[in-house]
């Protein structure tokens, strides 16, 4: 058995060197093959070191192991020396170099002639598994390498990149070296360059020529559709004379490494020789034909510097891109929506969109404004197009000093938005936009009761006839009864005065403005509590003490507004007078009449009138009647109180003229109210006190 073993063995290795004499002796000087993979064609590849045919058909010359090497020959010689001359030879192979990781991987391998099937004694890492450090450079060698390079050689001086081209004769140190490019067919001389160790399967194509000693060297992508017509190398290489001898072997070495390391495979590999006749060109492979690539591993991880700051630079530009993009879409929206929402903001039925405020005011053109003061500017808006006067708005415009008070104000403002009376302006909704609060109400066309009085007259000499002054005073009293007994909560008005009432077309009053007054009581740039808020000349002396608005203070500035529509004078002026206090001194009461009426008025009406107004300004706020009774007076349901001198006394101990001043008003505090308070806030017609 051991016989048989050791016979076969002998006759495996003795058969081709029996070839190669009968060869010699036949002059038959022609090798051709072809590995479309190397499946099933094990016993022609003669592997040494890590080299290894892979299940799949793939040779792999070297793994990703540090510091190895390993060849691959084809197992029979060729005959390449003929008459002297070396004969013309051509080679295709398809390559993968697959590094540890995109940034480090390491040494290279070598298309080899070589005088034997194996290279004994050779190293790793620079000497790519082909010479060592004693024989490098011995003309005894006869070795002829095409060397794949993926490191800065072990002698290349320092203008040769690693990743380059060599020719070797006996030599690493390359007779001649080229950087990794191809020409493009396109535009012939442009360079493209490429890596080796990409990963990806590459096409070489080596052509020997040898009536003209000339060598043809071309490497690139294997996808590329078509082979560069212009090859990397093509230059006459007669020192392969000296190399090549009878018989030579084909194939490849490879190493990685000490400390960089690549995997190193071949996919297929074709070879022709001959002299008579001559060998046919190598043609490129067809990828489709040959065993898959195999996967590329490389860890992504450790990027070269200058491919890692152009990420950084990329992402750092998508970024910026996504931010811009961003502000873009939120700009957008906050065009078509107009506002940005809070949460509270949402679901409220009076909320109306600020686009259409805008559109509907022209965007807030001052030639819209009918009016400013109490708390802010007035805008007549037009909803639609076409709209009469009768859909007409108003839009009124509050910087508001605190949000949190708008907030708790438009919780109210959604119960304020269902009161409904002929004497109230109807509140048809807000909006809130950045830092102003908009109020929509309905357009009352005929301004203010303060300028019926006032400035209409002076203009036109258009004085208000007593009948209207009558039906405004009961219209106000209506409305404010309602606020304050008909509804179902109590809503206390705080800011009652003539430019509070509006007239409408019928002559028909409507108190406007109601509760705005709490958006100020309750806003918190005025640090404590001790707010006051309304008119000087309509508030009630308990306000400064006990700054708690109530019915009974509403019902003070009615009083107030009720001797002013009567007398046609203001409540207070410059000075020391208060309109009440003057009424009360008067000895002859209709003497407060508005003189500009002449005699036009009913006598009994405007006694009546001017006696409420007097009860309504009494100083106890216990002591002046409701709005209800204050109504009944008006229209004659009951008989008004007789006002004497004693009348509403607080201490019944003085009886002397002075006392009359202090059952309605006292002095000090009609001096305080125009001299002691300390003004926080003023707009034209409104303050807001406090100390
Ligand atoms: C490789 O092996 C296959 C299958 O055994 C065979 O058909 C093919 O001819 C061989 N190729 C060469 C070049 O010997
Ligand atoms: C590389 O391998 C050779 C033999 O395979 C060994 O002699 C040498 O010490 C190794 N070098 C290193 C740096 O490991
Ligand atoms: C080889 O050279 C000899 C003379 O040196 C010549 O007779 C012969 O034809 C040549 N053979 C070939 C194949 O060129
Ligand atoms: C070249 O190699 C031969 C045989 O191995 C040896 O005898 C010779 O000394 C070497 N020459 C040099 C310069 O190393
Ligand atoms: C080598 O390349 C040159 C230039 O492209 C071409 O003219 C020549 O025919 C090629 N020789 C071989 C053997 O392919
Ligand atoms: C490669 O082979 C495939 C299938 O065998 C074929 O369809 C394709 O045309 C070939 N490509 C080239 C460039 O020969």
């Amino acid at each position: 058995m051991k016989f048989i073993v050791v016979s076969l063995l002998f006759l495996m290795l003795t058969v081709p060197v029996r070839r190669a004499q009968r060869t010699t002796t036949t002059t038959t000087t022609t090798t051709e093959f072809s590995f479309g993979g190397f499946s099933g064609n094990q016993s022609q590849i003669l592997t040494t070191g890590v080299a290894t045919i892979k299940p799949d058909g793939l040779l792999r010359l070297t793994d990703r192991n540090a510091n190895v090497t390993g060849t691959a020959f084809y197992s029979k010689p060729v005959r390449l020396l003929a008459n002297s001359t070396v004969g013309s030879f051509s080679t295709s192979f398809v390559f993968v170099i697959i590094p540890t990781s995109s940034s480090n991987g390491g040494f290279g391998f070598t298309f080899t002639l070589s005088p034997t099937p194996d290279r004994p004694g050779a190293e790793s890492a620079q000497y790519l598994g082909l010479l060592n450090e004693r024989n490098d450079g011995n003309l005894t060698n006869h070795v002829f390498a095409v060397e794949f390079d993926t490191v800065q050689g072990f002698k290349d001086v320092s203008d040769r990149s690693g990743n380059h081209i060599g020719l070797n004769f006996n030599n690493l140190a390359s007779d001649v070296q080229e950087p990794v490019v191809y020409y493009d067919n396109d535009e012939s001389d442009r360079k493209e360059d490429f890596l080796l160790q990409s990963g990806d399967p590459i096409q070489a194509l080596l052509d020997y020529d040898g009536p003209t000693q000339t060598l043809n060297f071309t490497v690139y992508p294997a996808r590329l559709k078509s082979r560069p017509v212009k090859p990397l190398i093509s230059r006459p290489v007669p020192k392969l004379l000296e190399i090549v001898q009878e018989e030579m072997y084909v194939g490849f070495t490879a190493a990685t490494g000490r400390d960089q390391s690549s995997a190193h495979y071949v996919m297929g590999w074709s070879f022709s020789s001959g002299v008579d006749p001559p060998p046919l060109v190598a043609e490129p492979f067809n990828l489709s034909e040959l065993p898959h690539p195999p996967p590329n591993t490389a860890k992504k991880t450790g990027y070269d510097p200058q491919v890692l700051s152009l990420i950084v630079a990329l992402s750092g530009v998508t970024l910026i891109l996504l931010a811009l993009l961003f502000f873009f879409v939120m700009y957008k929206k906050r065009l078509q929506q107009g506002e940005i929402l809070e949460d509270w903001e949402i679901n409220h039925p009076h909320r109306l969109r600020y686009k259409d405020l805008y559109a509907a005011t022209d965007g807030f053109n001052v030639n819209r404004i009918i009016g400013t003061g109490g708390f802010g500017t007035v805008f007549r808006g037009s909803p639609s197009s076409s709209s009469s006067s009768s859909d007409q708005i108003a839009v009124k415009k509050i910087t508001p000093n605190s949000m949190q008070g708008v907030r708790e104000f438009v919780a109210e403002i959604e119960s304020l938005g269902r009161l409904r009376h002929k004497n109230l302006v109807n509140l048809q909704g807000w909006c809130k936009h950045k830092n102003d609060l908009l109020l929509i109400y309905d357009y009352i066309p005929n301004g203010s009761l303060d300028s019926l009085l006032y400035s209409r007259p002076r203009q036109s000499g258009a004085v208000l006839s007593w009948n209207v002054r009558f039906q405004i005073a009961k219209g106000v009293a209506s409305g404010l009864l309602y606020l304050h007994e008909e509804w179902e909560k109590i809503v206390i008005h705080r800011d009652v005065k003539p430019s509070n009432v509006l007239i409408d077309d019928d002559m028909n009053p409507r108190l406007g403005d109601f509760g705005l007054a709490r958006l100020y009581e309750r806003g918190g740039s005025l640090s404590h509590t001790t707010v006051v808020v309304g008119t000087i000349g309509y508030m009630a002396p308990e306000l400064t003490r006990t700054r708690k608005s109530s019915t009974a203070s509403d019902v003070f500035a009615f009083g107030v507004l009720l001797l002013e529509i009567v007398s046609g004078r203001r409540p207070t002026d410059s000075g020391n007078f208060f309109l009440p206090d003057w009424v009360m001194e008067l000895r002859e009461i209709l003497t407060a009449v508005d003189p500009r009426l002449g005699s036009c008025y009913d006598s009994i009406e405007a006694k009546v009138s001017l006696a409420v107004g007097l009860l309504c300004c009494h100083q106890r706020p216990e002591s002046r009647p409701s709005m209800r009774m204050v109504l009944r007076y008006l229209n004659g349901d009951e008989d008004v109180p007789v006002i004497d001198d004693h009348w509403g006394y607080s201490d019944s101990s003085t009886s002397d003229l002075g006392s009359k001043f202090e059952g309605y008003v006292s002095s000090d505090r009609a001096s305080s109210s125009v001299t002691s308070f300390s003004i926080t806030r003023i707009s034209s017609t409104s303050v807001i006190s406090g100390r």
